[in-house]
Formats: C-alpha cells, sequence, structure tokens
C-alpha cells in the first residue's frame, strides 16, 4: 500500500516511517513539502500521490507554548488535521489521526485507566486543540482510526528520557521531577508497530495505545537514571510546584481497550520495552548529552 505520512520527521512519524517502509510504499514529504495547514498544498499532495492511507503524526507539540501561540495552535492542531481529514474524504483514503491522553482531565483516581468512550474534558490550550482535531476527523474522514498515545519516548525528537539524560549529565544539582503525575511510558517503536498490525485490520474509531503497566513521573526518571549507571540526584515534587503555564492531567492512565477486544494489542509491559530502548540508545544519548556540554 502506499502510506503517506504527515510530520515524519518528529518523534513518532520517523518510526512509522521505519517501520512501515518495511512493507509498504512510503511518501513522507516535510513541512515544507507539505505544510498540513495549506489547503491547496495538503491537495495537491494527495492529488500527486494518490495514498492509500494517510497518517497524521504532525501537531504544534510544545505544550507550554500552546497556551500563548493561539494562532499556531489553532492552524497546526485543528485546521491541519481537518485539511488531511477532508482530503481523505475527496480521494478515498484511509486515515489514522494521533491524539492524546490529555484530552482527560485526569481527575480519576489511580490505578484507573481512562476507556475510548470516556468524555474528554481537556485542562490546556493543547488538551482542546487535540480534542478539537479528534472532532475535525470525525466529522471529515469517512474511514478514520484515530489513536490516543501519551507518555511518548524515541530516539527521534525530544522526549522526557533524553532530557532527564541530559539533566543527569549536565549535573548541575538535584532533579525534581513530579511524583503525582502517572502514566505509562511508551516506546514510540512499538507504536508504531501497532499501527502497522491496525492498518491490516478494519479498524475503525477511536482506539488508546499505550505501554501496559503504569509509574509516576519520579519513578520512571529513577528507572532511567539507575538502568544506566548515571549518578543524579532526582527528588520528588507536585506537578503544580513546577509552575507549568499548561496544566497536566495527573491520571495519564489509558486502557487499550479496543486492541484488546479486537485481538489486536501488541502494547507491552512500559520497563521491558524501556530497558530493550536503554540497552540499545542509552549510550547514544549519553554520547550527545555530553557532546552538548563540550560545545
Ligand atoms: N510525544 C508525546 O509524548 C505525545 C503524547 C501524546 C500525544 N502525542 C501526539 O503524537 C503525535 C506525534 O507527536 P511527536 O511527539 O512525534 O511530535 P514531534 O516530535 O513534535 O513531531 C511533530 C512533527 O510535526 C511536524 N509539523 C509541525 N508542524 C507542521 C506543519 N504545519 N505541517 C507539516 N508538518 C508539521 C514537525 O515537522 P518539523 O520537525 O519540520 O517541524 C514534526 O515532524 C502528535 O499528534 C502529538 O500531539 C505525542
Amino acid at each position: 500500500m502506499k502510506i503517506l505520512i504527515a510530520g515524519s520527521s518528529g518523534l513518532l512519524g520517523s518510526e512509522c516511517k521505519l517501520v512501515l517502509g518495511k512493507d509498504h510504499e512510503i511518501i513522507a514529504p516535510t513541512k515544507n513539502e507539505m505544510d498540513i495547514i495549506s489547503w491547496d498544498g495538503v491537495v495537491e499532495t494527495f492529488q500527486k500521490t494518490n495514498p492509500d492511507i494517510a497518517i497524521n503524526c504532525a501537531a504544534f507539540t510544545d505544550i507550554e507554548a500552546c497556551e500563548t501561540e493561539t494562532f499556531l495552535v489553532q492552524k497546526i492542531n485543528i485546521e491541519g488535521p481537518r485539511n488531511l481529514a477532508q482530503c481523505s474524504a475527496r480521494y478515498q483514503c484511509r486515515f489514522i489521526h494521533i491524539s492524546s491522553d490529555f484530552v482527560f482531565d485526569g481527575q480519576k483516581l489511580v490505578p484507573q485507566p481512562y476507556f475510548e468512550d470516556d468524555p474528554p474534558n481537556p485542562l490546556s490550550a493543547y488538551a482542546v486543540s487535540k480534542m478539537e482535531s479528534e472532532k475535525a476527523v470525525r466529522h471529515n474522514a469517512p474511514f478514520y482510526s484515530i489513536i490516543r498515545i501519551g507518555w511518548l519516548y524515541g530516539i527521534n525528537g525530544r522526549c522526557f528520557v533524553k532530557s532527564i539524560i541530559k539533566k543527569a549529565i549536565e549535573k548541575s544539582g538535584d532533579i525534581y521531577v513530579a511524583d503525582d503525575q502517572f502514566g505509562s511510558p511508551t516506546w514510540a517503536r512499538r507504536l508504531a508497530y501497532q499501527i502497522k498490525d491496525l492498518i491490516n485490520t478494519d479498524a475503525r474509531g477511536i482506539y488508546h495505545a499505550t505501554a501496559e503497566g503504569y509509574c509516576s513521573r519520579f519513578a520512571y526518571a529513577k528507572y532511567i537514571i539507575k538502568k544506566l549507571g548515571l549518578t543524579a540526584v532526582i527528588s520528588p515534587t507536585s506537578m503544580k510546584s513546577l509552575n507549568k503555564k499548561a496544566t497536566r492531567p495527573l491520571n495519564c492512565l489509558l486502557e487499550n481497550r479496543l486492541l484488546k477486544n479486537q485481538g489486536i494489542c501488541i502494547m507491552r509491559n512500559w520497563k521491558d520495552d524501556l530497558d530493550t530502548f536503554l540497552e540499545k540508545y542509552g549510550d547514544t544519548i549519553i554520547r550527545e548529552a555530553e557532546a552538548a556540554i563540550e560545545v
């Protein structure tokens, strides 16, 4: 099949390109080649390439900046997905859109997870935009899958694993991490394989896809540091005391209920995948962090 990936230079998009590229023909335009906020640009790409499936991994993902960059959030996170959804309808293409655990308010008591049909109640500008992106997709694409994900890490792009390692290497004192926010650290590569399996089925609608099991962000940070044998001191704090502009949900747990019901869930325990990731890429990330200090 011919698969168009928007946002293929990002954390998830790069893994989708790699994994799906093994079995499919991939069209991976850069932002310059297809800016999803340009209706004409998106139409032109669909017209030229005629994809069977379009996957939207593109988004404005700087959660703090989303609080002030209102125009860009609206354009990239809502109008962009709408353009892609409408083109998917026009060119009879299946559409897969990536959404977020942040559509929920996180008020459920841990370890109660959020299910696909729980009502969204977003807390930040980014979260509102992701909820609106889902509506834009539902209303415009006849054959869509929306995949809600969270706590993603990977070798390309920004992620929590890299930023904790960087802080540890910088050795600039204690690293404060929230111990009252909970989620399921998910490897972007695993998710890309899950998307690969999902597109082999007729799966339609909203899906949750995060790693199995959960931890606090503090426990997550400590696990990374210990696993890599680093010496930084990770100290617990509350999310509130980190003084973020954007409010984050404290409970980010998603249950992969539909994937499991349909017998297509390949998500693993978060520790298993994180172990593999750190064994594979830990040294590279450490070397990159050390090189950044030397510059
Ligand atoms: N990372 C997480 O923990 C997490 C959690 C929940 C949900 N998500 C969702 O998962 C999806 C993928 O996230 P990610 O972490 O992989 O994002 P990312 O690393 O920030 O990558 C975003 C991608 O979007 C591209 N992009 C931005 N604006 C664009 C535009 N106007 N037109 C075309 N492409 C554009 C970027 O291109 P350039 O690099 O050229 O700017 C980049 O390739 C997003 O929908 C995000 O909301 C992520």
